[in-house]
């Protein structure tokens, strides 16, 4: 690797049209925020930008169904989304938003410096255009059925069920988002950024100058590349975006993909008058930490844009992860379906660092992951208590009882001694060779070895029996297990910051330079100590059983909102076909299990034409004492039928939901037996 001068940190800007998930912070922001701190403790200059992404068409939508404006919508989100980072404590130097008047200034001026050089195309096309409100529909505002999977709500760029990037064009029986009306096609200019041109420094670029790059990055951009590129319009016709700043572009914005890497550009200056060192140094190191639907825009599009300009650096490296699932499912903001920041520092208070730690130990680094509940507790319970606290606990409490909390000098040390305390450095090295190649997975697991490196030698040398024949030794070990402690405070710091603040708090250490990890003279003889606190503590069983509830109260509040899929009618039948079906209100007089079946009852109805016994397949929905006494619409005159043996001499009727739930068809009010239903 080259030898770089400071690094320049980026995080997707998250869309501010709603709070952030677990799903978030997992795929990017945990990420790039252990990153950003292990490089802020190995006192290397850093910046690390981020911001609310608050144009797009998603946050007009989002503002009409609120009946709002979408200046309200981006103000709401953008004070959630930022508070929540905060508390947990996702640093970074800046959180602007892409609707600061720096920003307005920035893209357009990127833009029209594209423009001056002659870069775009412009191109009339057609576009679908909704004539009842008189607005053109881009990307979202059309909805259809996609092509590829038969999605009946894919939208105008994306189908959501099967991934696939779209044309409006190409949805089948496209509709109106904005008045449910069919549009029409209608002429419209746009600006056209000819990725095709690009397409060979790219290729260069990433397939053969970042053969490092993580393996699903790379794969996905050698398939655009391989598919060849092809221009890209970098304009809409909106009236929510920075707009177009050219003549005769009166209605059009900037397509929020254009301008929102530009955010980047636009919080750095916010932050410091000295940007395009950042920015334009070829010795400054720039990381995009992004999720795997953001590849495409990071590693061809605004790469291009940027060469295209001229006076930019290009990322050295785009470590996407894959995406967080919830409980089996695909998280979803409009089913409702994740763990909200919010939320969740509202159930845990304190306990940022515990959903850290879970969110780092299953980061879908190389493939999708799955958060449940259960693993959570697992976690909490049998890793960050019983490994990391027990440990900090145990040597905090003895030294306390034997030592009166001052640290005790060490004597000769034992070959356990010594090789234990060679650990320490590995550890260290093995942290920061995972961190180095994004592999914070690992990292975790390797930092958290130093924990159980203490608690084996803790178990091994037995302090708390030694001390009576041998305090001299005791005062060795103690030592050497709060170097260790001082060694976590610095070496979790990048992982849990909560927790690495809280262990030099109780030890009275602000020492957080990575250099010094891996010695065991951190804390000198005699130095006090302040009193032992609990680190973590149990998550109880009734916490998650609670969590899990809320999970299926979603899921039973999208099953009622869920549209019913429809049967299409069938084929016509004549009134007199109709007619010849004889359909009564008869009742239940007795009902009973079909012995060795899963699905049928044995049925005594009184049909008000007579008493009979027909078998109906309602035994998986209901119990006999269920059935007995109801009224019910009976077909009387279907032939009779021999069911496991027993001649059926009718059919109830009943109703089948969309998930195949039976329901029985009842009169409103009670009738006599026999009425005739028509
Ligand atoms: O996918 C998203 O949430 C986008 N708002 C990310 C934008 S990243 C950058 F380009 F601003
Ligand atoms: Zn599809």
């Amino acid at each position: 690797m080259k030898n770089y001068k400071r690094y320049l940190i980026t995080s997707a800007l998250p869309y501010a049209n709603g709070p952030v998930h677990i799903g978030h912070l997992a795929g990017v922001y945990i990420p790039s925020d252990i990153y950003t701190r292990y490089l802020r403790e190995k006192g290397v200059e850093v910046l690390s930008v981020c911001g609310s992404d608050e144009h797009g068409v998603p946050i007009t939508i989002k503002a009409r169904q609120e009946n709002t404006t979408p200046q309200a919508i981006v103000d709401k989100y953008n004070a959630i989304i930022k508070d929540s980072f905060e508390k947990f404590g996702i640093k970074f130097d800046i959180y602007s938003r892409t609707t600061s008047k720096v920003h307005y200034e920035t893209a357009s001026e990127f833009f029209r410096t594209l423009y001056d050089k002659g870069v775009f195309i412009e191109k009339t096309t057609e576009q679908y255009y909704d004539e009842e409100v008189k607005q053109f529909l881009a990307d979202r505002y059309i909805t259809g059925t996609c092509p590829h999977c038969g999605n009946d709500r894919a939208y105008g760029d994306q189908c959501e069920k099967c991934g696939t990037s779209l044309n409006a064009t190409d949805l089948i029986n496209p509709k109106s988002m904005l008045s449910g009306s069919k549009p029409v096609l209608k002429e419209t200019k746009h600006w056209f950024l000819p990725l095709d041109k690009f397409q060979p420094d790219l290729e260069k670029w990433i397939l053969q100058d970042h053969k490092e790059w993580k393996a699903n990055v790379y794969g996905q951009c050698k398939s655009w590349l391989d598919q060849g590129l092809q221009p890209r319009a970098v304009s809409r016709d909106l009236n929510w975006g920075v707009p177009v700043p050219v003549e005769g572009a009166e209605g059009k914005v900037l397509y929020v993909w254009f301008d929102a890497p530009i955010g980047y550009i636009s919080a750095t200056k916010e932050l410091t008058p000295d940007w395009e060192k950042f920015w334009k140094s070829d010795d400054t190191r720039m990381i995009h930490f992004i999720g795997k639907d953001n590849i495409v825009f990071h590693c061809i599009v605004f790469p291009a844009m940027l060469k295209a300009e001229g006076s930019y650096i290009l990322p050295d490296n785009v470590p996407a992860n894959e995406f967080l699932n919830l409980e089996g499912d695909k998280i979803s903001t409009s089913r409702n379906w994740a763990v909200w920041l919010h939320e969740y520092l509202q159930e845990f208070p304190g306990k940022q660092d515990v959903l850290r730690y879970v969110l780092t130990a299953n980061m879908p680094e190389t493939k999708d992951n799955d958060f449940t509940w259960k693993d959570f507790q697992t976690r909490n319970n049998s890793e960050l208590v019983a490994i990391l606290g027990n440990f900090v606990n145990r040597a905090m409490v003895l030294t306390q009882k034997y030592f009166d909390s001052k640290i005790p000098q060490a004597g000769a040390l034992t070959a356990f001694d010594s090789e234990t305390i060679a650990e320490i450095p590995r550890i260290k090295q093995a942290i920061e060779a995972n961190l180095e190649e994004f592999k914070f997975r690992e990292a975790l697991k390797e930092a958290m070895n130093l924990a159980r490196l203490g608690n084996k030698y803790l178990a091994d040398t037995e302090p708390w029996k030694v001390v009576k024949t041998d305090p001299a030794r005791v005062a060795t070990i103690l030592n050497i297990s709060m170097q260790i402690t001082a060694n976590l405070a610095i070496l979790l710091e990048p992982f849990l910051p909560f927790s690495a603040e809280k262990i030099r708090r109780m030890i009275n250490f602000s020492d957080s330079q990575w250099e010094h990890a891996g010695s065991v003279a951190l804390l000198a003889p005699g130095h006090g100590l302040n009193a032992p606190e609990l680190l973590f503590d149990k998550i109880e069983d009734d916490v998650i059983a609670l969590q899990l509830q809320k999970l299926e109260a979603t899921k039973l509040a999208n099953a009622n909102s869920q549209p019913v899929q429809v049967e299409p009618q069938r084929a016509s039948v004549s009134y007199d076909d109709f007619s010849r079906m004889d359909i009564r209100i008869g009742k239940v007089l007795e009902a009973e299990r079909v012995p060795k079946t899963q699905k049928l009852l044995k049925l005594k109805v009184d049909t008000g034409i007579d008493t009979r016994t027909l078998v109906s397949g309602i035994a998986e929905h209901f119990t006999p004492d269920q059935v007995v006494g109801r009224q019910v619409a009976i077909l009387v005159n279907l032939e009779p039928r021999s069911i496991k043996g027993i001649e059926s001499h009718g059919m109830i009727l009943m109703a089948e939901d969309a998930d195949g739930k039976l329901k029985f068809v009842q009169p409103s009010e009670g009738v006599a037996n026999g009425s005739t239903v028509k």
